[in-house]
């Protein structure tokens, strides 16, 4: 069990070189029991470090296994400083009382931005072209290159990234449609359509941005491509998983597409070492690149901000807001109150539990708020300050407490 300490006590193991925007934010906030290191550590090394520590920013090479999870005795929150949350075990973490937070749309300009540009690259036929000259040859020709002004950009997915792309495609004159799961407000002149379908039929270059879920697992088969117009182009900066990449390649041999750009792969090399494969490989008028569409020094900056201000959220209110893998609470804080934050297993009755206890003990509550995920429980509640002695001891004694912390 937990109990609130002084924002000094509060230790944070940085690792790997989050951006040192993380620090700022921190000590701004008057944090400054942070221990900062640039390399990832090996497990043995990783069970020692992380003993002490409440809080614990990694990147992407760090494994929170259960069992280094398991050995992290004071550890109350991890933050993710990427997008990616594999390289955690988030059912041990949740099991554990702990909420994992990372920053999925500090990266979302970058990615529109390299679509927006790949665009034109494609619109100009300029990747065959630069691979021709590269070679010696000198193809000085007009022949399918073309303005985007005028043309239609089809984005599927209009969330963070679509429509931010949809913005800046209509700034430079373009049209846009985009197709939806659900209902979206449209920004400046785009138009959502009724289907994936019809987009395709009018869009001159489609681009995808959908999360990668069952439903948009291989969404551009054959039958997608054939349903483009002759000579569009294709882009997928979202998931490798959403694109037949065999199909691809079967619509770029025949022409029917005059490019591609693609930032993601059904199958992806896990290091430098590792050859990349693809029947992509074989065409000079797609613009390959190694899933660097969210890869920029600003997204990275936003990182920094993004993870540790959620640190601080949750470390001063208990702020649960887009925790990936915890019951999601937050509630403004009441003047003369004492917050406390109680994890528990999610069984029938806790909540009336409490209730009764603290009706019991004279403790009027001032807010309260509990959200449930599978098995655990996360119930924030805001008691008169002079009350929050006895409220704590009335929670450690609920036998399905898993954490018990009070805030000041
Ligand atoms: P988001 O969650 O803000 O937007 C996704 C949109 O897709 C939502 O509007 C949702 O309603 C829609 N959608 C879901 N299922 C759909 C379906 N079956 N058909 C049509 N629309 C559907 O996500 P965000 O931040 O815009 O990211 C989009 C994609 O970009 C994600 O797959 C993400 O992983 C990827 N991404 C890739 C990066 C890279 O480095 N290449 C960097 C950042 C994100």
């Amino acid at each position: 069990m937990t109990l609130s300490l002084n924002k000094d006590k509060i230790r944070f193991l940085l690792l790997e070189g989050v951006h040192e925007n993380a620090l700022k934010v921190l000590n701004e906030a008057g944090y400054t029991n942070i221990e900062y290191i640039k390399s990832a550590l090996d497990e043995a090394e990783l069970i020692e470090k992380i003993k002490d520590a409440h809080f614990i920013g990694i990147r992407s090479r760090t494994q929170l296994t259960r069992k280094v999870l398991e050995a992290a005795q004071k550890l109350i929150c991890i933050g993710c400083y990427c997008i990616g949350t594999n390289q955690v075990d988030l059912e041990a973490a949740l099991e554990l009382g702990i909420p994992v937070f990372n920053a999925p749309f500090s990266n979302t300009r970058s990615v529109a931005e390299l679509v927006l540009a790949e665009t034109i690259m494609l619109m100009r036929g300029v990747p065959e072209k630069n691979a021709v000259v590269h070679r010696g040859g000198w193809n000085k020709s007009a022949k399918d290159s073309y303005e985007v002004r005028g043309k239609t950009m089809g984005i599927v997915g209009y969330g963070s990234i679509g429509s931010q792309l949809s913005v800046l495609a209509e700034s430079l004159g373009m049209r846009v449609i985009y197709h939806d799961a659900v209902t979206k407000l449209p920004l400046g002149n785009a138009v959502q359509v009724g289907s994936l379908d019809e987009l395709l039929a009018k869009a001159d270059v489609v681009t995808l941005h959908v999360p990668d879920l069952p439903s948009t697992r291989n969404m551009m088969t054959a039958k997608e491509f054939a349903q483009m117009k002759d000579g569009a182009f294709f882009i997928n900066a979202a998931r490798g998983g959403c694109v037949d990449i065999d199909a691809l390649a079967d619509a770029l041999a025949s022409k029917k597409l005059l490019g591609a750009a693609i930032d993601v792969f059904p199958k992806e090399p896990k290091s430098a070492d590792e050859e990349f494969e693809s029947p992509l490989r074989a065409f000079d008028n797609v613009i390959l690149t190694p899933h660097v569409g969210g890869s920029t020094q600003e997204a990275q900056a936003n990182i920094g901000l993004e993870v540790a201000e959620k640190f601080v959220r949750y470390s001063d209110q208990g702020d649960t807001t887009s925790a990936v893998n915890f019951p999601n609470v937050a509630i403004p804080f009441a003047e003369g109150t004492h917050r406390l934050l109680h994890i528990h297993r999610n069984v029938p009755g806790v909540l009336s539990q409490i209730n009764a206890s603290f009706a019991d003990a004279g403790i009027n509550i001032a807010a309260q708020s509990l959200m449930t995920k599978g098995d655990i429980g996360y119930l924030v509640m805001d008691v008169d300050d002079n009350d929050s002695d006895k409220a704590l001891q009335r929670l450690r004694a609920v036998a399905e407490t898993i954490r018990v912390r009070v805030l000041f």
